[in-house]
């Protein structure tokens, strides 16, 4: 096991009715950035009662609404600016990833000097201070309610970039609120939250039982409830182990120990949305099959953690460890195509054309040489081209 050092400074208000600690939350603050995605607040009647909330305790209400799906950099300059003209003291996000991405690089970006907001997130030049910001999860899927990174889109330059701004001061997470998820983004959350634990499970190091044993537990409950979830949208229990599987997830704290793996499944998902717009989780859910048979190819000797993998998480068994092997990566794959997923980039409309600038910046700084099984900018066009 290796050293690690972690901290999470977030409160979670985890479960049905935590809204009920919003208005002390506030308390201190005067002024709020109200953040929101793209109307599913208003449908579900949660931004009324928002709203509500926050007149009763008298704050000054300015809204950024609007946040996209892949949140741009627009929408950060944008929010940087309400809050500035308006004296915003606090930040209220209330959705998914998008929304708390954007926020937490608003949250920052008001702090940041020069106008070039882009080079805060390209060039990692978060400032030291950020506003506090509050968080009302929408969507079990990034585990931005429990991290301090933001991933920003900049869509004139294909680029879609995640950097480090600040932590939520507290996450109110209802399941509740899920429950009006559509089935297509239930599904690639679900795939979403699988991934950011799989990106820490395929590391070289063998004996971190405890880190290895939330992963497989993780992805058994994930697998378990996702289904749950499709069938029955308002079942309490599927949704709320759906949810704190989210949190956990991106947590950090399923990689306890363990040599970094690279993460290049996000990597390689992040050119997809860059060029592509396509939802995270999707991507994340086409490319996972494919690599983990790229890899077992390359380098066999990474077959043990397969092996791991079939037997503790799908529950298989044989005698044959290769057959072994491949047949958790069928199981996988099998999972998400049953589930509703589209598990090809034609079904997504994608082809080769930009194959080649997507594994360059992929990899850029060859920043996979270093992965659970290092990948050169060929083995990327490779994967590409084998989820077509
Ligand atoms: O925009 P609205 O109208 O709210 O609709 C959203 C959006 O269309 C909808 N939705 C959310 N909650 C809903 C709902 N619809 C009905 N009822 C509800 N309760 O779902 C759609 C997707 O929302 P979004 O916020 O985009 O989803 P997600 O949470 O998957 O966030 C994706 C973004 O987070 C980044 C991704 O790259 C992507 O940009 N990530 C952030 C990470 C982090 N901060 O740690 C890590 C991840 O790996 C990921 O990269
Ligand atoms: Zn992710």
């Amino acid at each position: 096991m290796l050293n690690f050092v972690h901290s999470i400074p977030t409160k979670i208000y985890f479960g049905k009715g935590q809204i009920s600690h919003l208005a002390e939350l506030l308390k201190p603050y005067k002024s709020i950035l109200l953040a929101y995605g793209g109307g599913s607040v208003k449908k579900s009647g949660l931004y009324d009662e928002i709203m509500g909330i926050l007149k009763e305790e008298g704050c000054k209400v300015t809204e950024l609404s609007g946040i996209e799906p892949n949140p741009r950099i627009e929408s950060v300059a944008r929010g940087v600016k309400l809050c500035k003209e308006n004296g915003v003291d606090a930040i209220l996000a209330v959705g998914g990833g998008s929304t708390i991405d954007c926020s937490k690089a608003v949250a920052s970006g008001v702090y940041f000097e020069g106008d070039d907001l882009w080079s805060m997130v390209k060039e990692r030049k978060t400032p030291p201070k950020a506003l506090p910001l509050f968080v009302i999860l929408t969507i079990s899927a990034t585990g931005s309610e429990y991290d301090g990174g933001g991933v920003i889109s900049n869509m004139t330059t294909n680029e879609k970039i995640g950097a480090s701004f600040t932590f939520p001061t507290a996450s109110i997470c209802d399941p509740t609120y899920t429950f009006s998820v559509p089935k297509y983004h239930t599904a690639a959350g679900a795939a979403d939250i699988m991934s950011h634990i799989m990106e820490d499970y395929f590391s070289r190091t063998p004996d971190s039982d405890l880190a290895d044993g939330i992963c497989e537990t993780v992805l058994k409950s994930v697998i378990r409830n996702l289904p749950v979830a499709l069938a029955e949208p308002d079942n309490y229990e599927a949704r709320a182990n759906l949810m704190a599987d989210s949190s956990i997830a991106c947590s950090g704290i399923p990689r306890y120990g363990k040599q970094a793996s690279g993460w290049v499944c996000h990597g390689m998902e992040h050119q997809l949305s860059a060029y592509y717009d396509i939802t995270h989780g999707v991507g994340l859910a086409l490319l996972t099959p494919r690599w983990m048979r790229f890899i077992l190819k390359k380098d066999p000797g990474c077959e043990w953690r397969f092996v791991r993998f079939a037997k503790n998480v799908w529950g298989l068994e044989g005698e044959d460890e290769h057959a072994l092997a491949l047949a958790g990566i069928d199981a996988l794959e099998n999972f998400f195509r049953e589930n509703g997923i589209p598990m090809t980039l034609t079904e997504l409309g994608i082809g080769t054309e930009h194959f080649a600038d997507m594994a360059e910046k992929a990899n850029f700084g060859g920043r996979m040489n270093n992965a659970f099984v290092p990948l050169t900018r060929e083995d990327i066009i490779k994967i590409y081209e084998a989820c077509l």
